[in-house]
């Protein structure tokens, strides 16, 4: 194995400018909230307190619906597309010019790697805008029928394990649509979403177009339950998903909803076996297994199961933990104290249950929130390593000794978001991705995402799609006959 160690290379913070706190962000101004409530949010890595930040609470909500509303009737339903498509592309130009600061920020806020905030998040994020700014003045071509028309007022609630990326996911093709937006972003990681307020008023989008409120799951409830909400976008657990889509049934809003998952990456005898063992490390052990669509379950034909756990832990062994903000880091901290309580909890439920359980020797930093890169083997389908979202660096590994069995396993599961296929064969992929219940399925790769590309999963992993064509029509009211 490695006998030599990488020097540190750790990035400067000099160019994060945090201030000591943040209010939130109601039509196009910083402001208190009503009642001067704040938390805190914290490094995970290390601990430390990086900001306070406002509470909302129904009253702050409700100014900025009235101001979301306000900006929808008199300003942005008036904008011509084209100028629409202008501000998107700013925005997309000033995330690249900042694109440093915010990775920095992010990996300051999350405990991600700072070579994954560097190299995925924020350059995915400034391409969604990118992307959907070319939409904004194309809509009426794109077969949503004559004259699609905006939903109107849209309420937005993101998760912690990609904050700025799924903000964009967001916020850019319900801006391109037409809508205005009150965002919410997850009570551990605010700032980047309260850097991109500044974002947007550098980039003089006009007041109350987007407004970015911050709080934990009560405020996001009062926003998902206010009443002059047309849609709620969310992304998050499925026990959140499940209680949106209760509180809204009886209401006329509609609803996207990104939940869990519980992917299948299925290793065929005939793949490529280095390459293998590479897609299942960035399947699981990318942002610390903090991903809806984490290669989680791995599905390895029998014949070639014990050569891929051999290269599997030799690889896993080489897997560099700790400071995110050091750029040879591969695996950072746990996102907050809670989601390392899960870990362990559902991981232990493994060892009660009576798989194996293997890791690397590795180090922990003594402060901070860390797991090591682990996986079960011995897993049978009815453990709850091999059911439950674990969202950790924990992989279940099972066996499968026919392409059939691969797939019904694969399938064997509540979950729909993703899948992955390792063969030589195409046509056997072919095969294996028609089988598959999953909304993306990856070939030979794992982990790629590209803002033309539809994501959104069967069952319980949820409601619509996000991305490319597919995403816009969730932010649109069309009727497509009518049209004819
Ligand atoms: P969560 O679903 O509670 O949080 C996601 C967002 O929803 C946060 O902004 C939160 O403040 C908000 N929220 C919470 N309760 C709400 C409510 N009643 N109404 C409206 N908004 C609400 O997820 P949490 O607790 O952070 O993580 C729990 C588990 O959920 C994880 O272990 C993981 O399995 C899963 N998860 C899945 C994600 C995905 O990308 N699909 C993202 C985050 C978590
Ligand atoms: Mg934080």
């Amino acid at each position: 194995m490695s006998n030599f160690e990488y020097a540190s290379a750790p990035e400067s913070k000099a160019i994060a400018n945090i201030s000591d706190s943040y209010g939130l962000f109601i039509g196009g101004k910083f402001v208190d909230p009503r009642k001067g409530k704040s938390f805190e949010t914290i490094n995970p890595a290390t601990e430390e307190v990086l900001s306070k930040i406002g509470y909302a609470d129904k009253l702050d909500i409700d100014l900025a619906v009235k101001s979301a509303r306000s900006a929808f009737t008199k300003v942005w339903s008036k904008t011509p597309a084209k100028e629409r498509g202008k501000y998107l592309y700013r925005i997309a130009r000033i995330l690249q010019v900042r694109a440093r600061e915010f990775a920095v920020v992010e990996t300051l806020d999350n405990g991600k790697p700072i070579r994954e905030s560097r190299d995925t998040d924020i350059p995915l994020a400034a391409a969604h805008f990118f992307y959907h700014a070319g939409w904004a003045d194309k809509l009426e071509y794109a077969g949503f029928g004559n004259k699609p028309k905006p939903v109107g007022v849209v309420g937005q609630i993101i998760p912690w394990n990609f904050p700025l990326l799924m903000l964009a996911w967001k916020i850019a093709p319900a801006l391109a649509a037409g809508n205005t937006v009150v965002l919410k972003p997850a009570e551990t990681t605010p700032l980047t979403a309260l850097l991109f307020a500044q974002v947007c008023q550098q980039a003089g989008l006009p007041d109350g177009v987007v407004n970015i409120v911050t709080g934990d799951g009560i405020t996001g409830a009062a926003l998902v339950n206010h009443p002059d909400i047309n849609k709620i976008a969310f992304t998050g657990s499925t026990e959140v998903g499940k209680a949106i889509a209760r509180s809204i049934s009886a209401t006329n809003k509609s609803a996207t909803l990104e939940l869990g998952g519980k992917a299948a990456n299925l290793i065929f005898e005939d793949a490529a076996i280095d390459e293998a063992v590479e897609g299942i490390v960035n399947g699981i052990f990318f942002n610390q297994g903090h991903v809806c669509c984490a290669g989680s379950r791995l599905l390895v034909q029998e014949n070639v199961a014990d050569e891929i756990l051999e290269k599997l832990k030799a690889r896993m062994s080489l897997i560099r933990i700790g400071d995110p903000m050091d750029k040879n880091t591969d695996l950072g901290a746990i996102n907050s104290k809670e989601q390392l309580k899960r870990i362990h909890e559902i991981s232990k439920s493994g060892d009660a249950e009576g798989a194996n359980r293997w890791s690397p020797e590795c180090k922990l930093p003594s402060k901070g929130y860390w797991y090591p890169p682990t996986i079960f083997t011995g897993v049978s389908q009815s453990h709850r390593i091999a059911r439950e979202e674990i969202f950790g660096p924990v992989l279940s590994v099972l066996t499968f000794r026919t392409p059939a069995e691969g797939i019904e396993k694969a399938n064997n599961t509540m979950y729909g978001l993703s899948a992955g296929i390792w063969s030589d064969k195409g046509a056997k992929v072919l095969w294996a991705a028609k089988q598959l219940k999953a909304g993306v399925i990856w070939s030979n790769t794992f982990n790629k995402f590209d803002p033309a590309s539809p994501f959104g999963g069967y069952k319980e992993s949820g409601w619509g799609r996000e991305g490319g064509r597919h995403g816009l029509s969730g932010y649109l009211k069309s009727d497509v006959k009518a049209s004819k």
